[in-house]
C-alpha cells in the first residue's frame, strides 16, 4: 500500500508529463496527464499501441464530465449516478479541446470514475484528469498486481503505485451513449443485465467490427501459451489427448479426474465474480510457469459469465504469439 508522500510524488510526475502506473478496482492503469499531448503519446510508445486507439480518461467524480463531454444524455446521468465510482466507462461526444491523442481522432471520448482509493487519492492530488489504458503491452494480459506491471513495463514507467490485487480483476464495461441507442462495446465489471435494468432497454453488443475499442479486437488479452477453450463435456477427452505434453496446463472448474496425470491442473472458481477476480493473475502465473498449452474449460452460458467468456475467447484467439519481442504490436491485428 502507499503512503501520502508516494501519492504526492506520483502527482508531481504526472504534472511533469511522466507516466505513473496505478491501481484501479478493475486492472492497473498506465496513467498520463490527459491534457498533455506529449505525455499521452508516451503511453502509446510504452505500450507499443497503435496511435488511433483511444484511451479512457479517468475523472475524480461525475461533476468533471461536463469539461470532457459536450452532451450528457439522460441515460448517462442515470448510469453515472448508479455505477460511479466503479467499473463502467461511458463513451460520450467529446467536448472541444479534448486531445486527438486521447480520442484517437474520433468525435467521442471514454470517461470513467474509478473507485479504488489509491486512484481516487491520485486524481485528487494531481487535480486533473488521467488518461490511462491498462498497464500492459498491447494485446497482452492486463495487470492486476503491481508486480505484473513491473514485469512488463517496469523499465518504461516513471513510477508504479502499489495498491495490492485489484478487486474486480477484469476491465470496465464500456457502453457507447454517443449515438442514440446505447451499445455495449465491451462486457466487463458491470453486467449488461444491470445496465439494462436501470435503463429499461436492451443494450446490444456492438458488432460493427471496427477497432474503435482495442479491447474489442478479436485477439486480445492473450498469454504466450496457446490457449484451447473447450466445452465442459469435451474437457476430459482434450486433456487425455494432450496429457503427455510436458507444457500442458489445465484451468477447470472441477478437480483433476482420477486416472489422469497432467503437469499443472488449476482449479478455477465456480462463481463468475471470483473467476473474473482471479483470471488474469492465473494467466500471468501459468505463463510464468513456462506452460506452452493451456486447456481452459469454457465457462457456463449464464449472463453473469459474459465478460469472462469474452476475455477467454479473445485470449484463445490471440494466444501463442511471441512475447515481449517489441513485435507484439505488429503481431496484434
Ligand atoms: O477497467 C478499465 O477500463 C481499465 C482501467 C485502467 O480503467 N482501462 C482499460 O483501458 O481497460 P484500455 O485502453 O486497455 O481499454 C479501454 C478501451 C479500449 O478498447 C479503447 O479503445 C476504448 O476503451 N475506448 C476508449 N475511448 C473510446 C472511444 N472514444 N470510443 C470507443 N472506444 C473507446
Ligand atoms: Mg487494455
Amino acid at each position: 500500500m502507499q503512503d501520502s508522500a508516494a501519492i504526492r510524488r506520483a502527482a508531481r510526475i504526472l504534472q511533469a508529463g511522466g507516466l505513473v502506473a496505478f491501481p484501479t478496482e478493475t486492472v492497473y492503469g498506465l496513467g498520463a496527464d490527459a491534457s498533455n499531448a506529449r505525455a499521452v503519446r508516451r503511453i502509446f510508445e510504452a505500450k507499443h499501441r497503435p496511435a488511433d486507439h483511444p484511451v479512457i480518461v479517468h475523472l475524480r467524480d461525475a461533476d468533471e464530465v461536463a469539461q470532457w463531454a459536450r452532451e450528457i444524455p439522460p441515460a448517462a446521468e442515470l448510469l453515472m449516478q448508479r455505477f460511479w465510482p466503479g467499473p463502467l466507462t461511458l463513451i460520450l461526444k467529446r467536448a472541444p479541446g479534448v486531445l486527438d491523442e486521447v480520442t484517437g481522432g474520433q468525435d467521442t471520448v471514454g470517461l470513467r470514475v474509478p473507485s479504488h482509493p489509491i486512484a481516487q487519492q491520485l486524481l485528487r492530488a494531481f487535480a486533473g484528469a488521467i488518461a490511462a489504458p491498462s498497464a500492459n503491452r498491447f494485446g497482452r494480459i492486463s495487470p492486476t498486481t503491481a508486480a505484473h506491471v513491473q514485469e512488463e513495463l517496469g523499465d518504461t514507467v516513471d513510477m508504479v503505485l502499489d495498491g495490492g490485487a485489484c478487486t474486480v480483476g477484469i476491465e470496465s464495461t464500456i457502453i457507447d451513449l454517443s449515438a442514440g441507442t446505447p451499445r455495449l462495446l465491451r462486457p466487463g465489471g458491470i453486467a449488461r443485465a444491470e445496465l439494462e435494468a436501470l435503463l429499461h432497454a436492451t443494450v446490444d453488443l456492438a458488432d460493427d467490427g471496427s477497432p474503435r475499442a482495442s479491447g474489442t479486437l478479436v485477439a486480445h488479452y492473450a498469454p504466450t501459451a496457446r490457449v484451447l477453450l473447450v466445452e465442459p463435456d469435451q474437457l476430459e477427452g482434450a486433456v487425455r489427448q494432450h496429457a503427455a505434453d510436458n507444457g500442458l496446463a489445465v484451468l477447470a472448474r472441477r478437480p483433476l479426474p482420477s486416472g489422469i496425470a497432467v503437469p499443472i491442473w488449476r482449479r478455477a472458481a465456480d462463481d463468475a465474480r471470483s473467476y473474473a477476480h482471479d483470471l488474469y493473475a492465473t494467466l500471468h502465473e501459468l505463463d510464468r510457469s513456462g506452460c506452452t498449452l493451456l486447456i481452459v474449460e469454457a465457462p457456463p452460458p449464464g449472463p453473469e459469465w459474459e465478460a469472462v467468456r469474452d476475455r477467454l475467447q479473445r485470449a484463445a484467439t490471440g494466444s501463442g504469439r511471441a512475447q515481449s519481442s517489441g513485435a507484439a504490436a505488429a503481431d496484434a491485428p
